[in-house]
């Protein structure tokens, strides 16, 4: 049966996950702001959470109607078949988003839809189920546009940027699927010379080790799907025995990481072991300003620290000069990749940026620079060239 799903992803995203959907084999793919709409039956609904490296969920639609009161959405909600959809025992949580609802409150609304399938499981079984907001079996998501609710159930569970293998022990860690996202608006492919001089917790190098090697991103944890009445174990695990299959062996690849601090390199070490690749990727301490070329040419990607402290900011400021020169020195033949949501960037590094893509971490708006280095010396030679400014 086809099902009509749509997968959040960062805002910004939209089109490099419209790509890797249809890659996956998902039909009528359209990207809309913050996700991307698409259909697929039971198999793909489980490859796309299984192996997607950019949706942050995948939502299984199940109903909608025209509403103009919270108790239209409410009678909307009543009319769909929950008993049938999950067992009583299994804890709800539900989650409203609004664009340009009329509607005062959406607390209201949550708690309408709570009611609706509450009452739908009183009236079928004489129980109703119980509400954990923390750890649901069963998360139910309502969409309202302006006159529109659309009610979906969550088979992912866990976010799908939750991994599964990294620790929290650093500040400011990427969402993995930001990360995976950014290594692809910046054309990296497996096999590519990858350096991250900022690694922090190592995202970017975990999500390029686990695509070099065809780690599925969901190999290490378990799904909202499992936990509804429709999940089928013996189709789960022709699609996990699918990806399991594609999987190479870990081997060193040319991917490298450093920071200036002992303990990002100590954490993204045991990410690394957590993923089962220890070895896979070189890791260093180092200053961003010491740091070579691992190889003639290649990707660096990094997010500095945001700067949100007087003191940081001061700090980028005299250090961002530097490192545009050290790269014009050290890394001509590199495409260098910023994420920062400090505007100041380009004028302080003093390298024009070739594309700026905006891209959304969270709710701050920020900007992936890109910067095709030619080193000093040649600047003038080249700027008419392919790997021109
Ligand atoms: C925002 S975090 C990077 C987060 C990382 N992308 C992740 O997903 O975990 C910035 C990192 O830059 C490092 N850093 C700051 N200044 C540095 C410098 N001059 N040289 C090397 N690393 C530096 C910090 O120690 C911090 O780990």
């Amino acid at each position: 049966m086809t099902e009509r799903l749509f997968a959040p992803c960062p805002r910004g995203l939209e089109s490099a996950l419209a790509a890797e959907l249809a890659e996956l084999g998902a039909h009528g793919v359209t990207a809309t702001d913050g996700g991307v709409g698409c259909s697929g039956d039971e198999a793909l609904i489980y490859r796309v959470n299984l192996e997607s490296r950019l949706a942050s969920r995948i939502l299984l639609g199940i109903g909608e109607c025209a509403y103009r009161t919270a108790e239209d959405i409410y009678r909307g909600a009543r009319a769909l078949p929950w008993p049938l959809m999950f067992e009583r025992r299994r804890t709800i949580r539900v989650a409203v988003a609004a664009v340009r609802s009329p509607l005062p409150s959406i607390d209201f609304v949550t708690l309408r839809v709570k009611d609706a399938v509450c009452d739908a499981f009183r009236n079928a079984t004489g129980e109703r189920p119980d509400v954990d907001t923390r750890i649901p079996d069963v998360r139910i998501h309502v969409f309202l546009d302006a006159s529109r609710a659309s009610f979906y159930l969550d088979t992912s569970g866990e976010p799908l940027f939750k991994r599964g293998w990294r620790t929290s022990e650093v500040d400011a860690p990427l969402r993995e699927n930001l990360a995976a996202g950014i290594l692809r608006i910046a054309g990296w492919t497996p096999g590519t010379a990858l350096l991250d001089p900022m690694c922090g917790g190592g995202t970017f190098l975990l999500e390029a080790a686990a695509a070099s090697l065809n780690i599925a991103p969901g190999t290490q944890r378990g799904f909202g799907f499992e936990r509804l009445s429709r999940y089928d174990a013996a189709l789960w695990r022709t699609v996990r025995a699918a990806a399991e299959a594609k999987r190479r062996p870990a081997l060193a690849l040319p991917i490298y990481g450093s920071d200036r601090d002992p303990r990002a390199v100590g954490a993204t070490r045991r990410a690394f072991q957590r993923a089962g690749l220890d070895g896979v990727a070189t890791l260093d301490r180092a200053d961003i300003l010491a740091v070579e070329a691992p190889a003639a040419e290649g990707i660096m990607v990094f997010n500095p620290p945001y700067g949100v402290r007087i003191g940081e900011q001061a700090e980028l400021a005299a250090l961002y000069p530097r490192l545009g020169d050290r790269l014009k020195q050290r890394f001509a033949g590199w495409r260098c990749f910023v994420f920062t949501a400090d505007t100041r960037l380009p004028k302080l590094i003093g390298l024009k940026p070739a594309r700026r893509t905006p891209l959304f971490n969270g709710a701050i708006e920020c900007r992936l620079y890109e910067f095709a280095i030619v080193s000093g010396s040649m600047r003038g030679r080249r700027a008419n060239g392919p790997a021109a400014q």
